[in-house]
């Protein structure tokens, strides 16, 4: 595509149940949407790739090189959800076709998931309901507390740290975060210099950090000893964040007084399959199949963020977002008919492409009224805007150019 595109002609495929919401967003604009309640076998995705210039998936649909190859239209992959390992991102990338997410779609989900285990550990929820299961009355106050004025101590205090510190704020508990970055508190929180300070003061700790080498195993045994004697942890995040084996023993001798967990070393792959771990049937302890950032809400957003981050791309071309190319942040063009043509080039990232580039246009007298260029080690993505007279000429031209991988033109 050399030209800006008529939008009822851009096709949109989404798949595997997107929320309502994202195919609303993309119908609003103009495009042409097809929405399927499943995913597709492998044939008959490569079918439905093959002429879709926009493709939505969630987490089951394998776009590998093989369907980027057929989808000759292609300009964008929308994962709406979290995670992109199911999508070929280097393939994508060499071929000029951002992938975007939706990371932090079901932030407030978690967010609130946490509060309420707060307050169920609190109340010692999970084992009360599971004796009254089983036919036996427990009732009994002991070892049940209010939240308000307990602390609150958030390990992690990003995208959902934050928001547990505002909730858990709104409900009187005190609030203490650790975070290896610095960040300004929110409310009354507090910070700490460091885990163990943290750990000292939490009556309650939840932890909302990456998987990373510096969280790996990070609450071991001796960080369990440092938490406070009846302190209860919450895991929300990651589950190699925690040893369960050293927690369980914690918890069953009683030096902690309850967990929440979400996340596990290893989850299975399958619904509804069997499931082990070694803190099965451990005292006060409330566990969840990784459902945290699952409602209804949440897909919404995610729905409404990725279909948002797909229009942006198509209509103003900004890769803000993207995992896999360069990221291109463009200010809105002026919807007068002065407005600049906006030519985006997506190029190998080899040494002169920018000085061939440059030569095209100089060759061509064009005026360049602005530039914008972001590479990674395999493509740059250059964009620059330039009087009508000369957008075409120029995108000509850049077809022209060995390294040039795509070239569309936006007026
Ligand atoms: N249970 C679920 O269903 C679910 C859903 C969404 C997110 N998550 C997980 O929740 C976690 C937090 O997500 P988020 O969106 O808030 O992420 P985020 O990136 O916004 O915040 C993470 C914070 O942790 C901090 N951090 C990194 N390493 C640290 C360390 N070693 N010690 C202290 N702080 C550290 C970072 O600086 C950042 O502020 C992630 O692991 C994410 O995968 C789980």
């Amino acid at each position: 595509m050399t030209t800006s595109f008529p939008k009822h002609k851009i096709r949109v495929v989404l798949l595997e149940g997107v929320h309502d919401r994202g195919a609303e967003l993309l119908r609003a604009e103009g495009f042409d949407v097809e929405a399927l309640p499943r995913s597709l076998a492998h044939d008959d995705l490569l079918e439905a790739a093959r002429d879709a210039h926009l493709l939505g998936i969630r987490s089951k649909t394998k776009v590998t090189a093989e369907v980027l190859g057929g989808a000759r239209r292609l300009l964008a992959v929308g994962c709406f959800c979290i995670g992109t390992n199911q999508v070929a991102l280097g393939e994508a990338c060499g071929r000029g076709i951002p992938v975007f997410n939706s990371p932090f779609g079901n932030t407030r989900s978690v967010a609130e998931l946490t509060i309420g285990e707060v307050v169920a550990l609190h109340r010692r929820l999970g084992d009360r309901s599971a004796a009254l299961h089983a036919g036996r009355w427990a009732k009994s106050s002991a070892g049940s507390h209010e939240i308000r004025g307990r602390t609150l101590g958030i390990v992690g205090y990003g995208h959902i740290g934050t928001q547990v510190s505002v909730l858990a704020e709104a409900l009187g508990m005190r609030v203490v975060f650790f975070d290896i970055v610095p960040k300004l508190a929110l409310g009354n929180a507090r910070r700490c210099d460091s885990l163990d300070e943290l750990l000292s003061k939490g009556d309650v700790v939840t932890l909302h950090v990456p998987a990373d080498e510096t969280t790996h195993g990070m609450m071991n045994a001796e960080r369990l000893a440092k938490m406070r004697p009846g302190a209860m942890l919450i895991n929300n995040a990651r589950g190699s964040v925690v040893d369960v084996e050293a927690l369980a023993a914690a918890l069953r001798d009683g030096r902690l007084g309850g967990a929440a967990l979400d996340v596990f070393p290893s989850e299975p792959s399958a619904p509804e399959a069997d499931f082990d771990s070694p803190i099965l049937g451990a005292p006060n302890v409330i566990l969840t199949p990784h459902i945290g950032g699952s409602t209804a809400e949440a897909q919404e957003n995610i729905a409404a963020d990725t279909a948002g981050k797909l229009i942006r791309f198509v209509n103003n071309g900004s890769t803000t977002g993207a995992v896999n190319v360069p990221e291109v942040e463009l200010p809105g063009q002026p919807g007068d008919g002065a407005r600049p043509h906006r030519i985006l080039h997506f190029h190998r990232n080899v040494p002169g492409v920018l000085s061939k580039v440059h030569a095209l246009v100089a060759g061509l007298g064009a005026n360049i009224r602005g530039e914008y260029l972001r590479t990674n080690e395999r493509v740059g993505y250059m964009v620059f805007e330039v009087d009508p007279t000369d957008g075409e000429a120029i995108a000509d031209g850049l077809h022209g150019i060995d390294e040039t991988i795509r070239v569309r033109v936006l007026w």
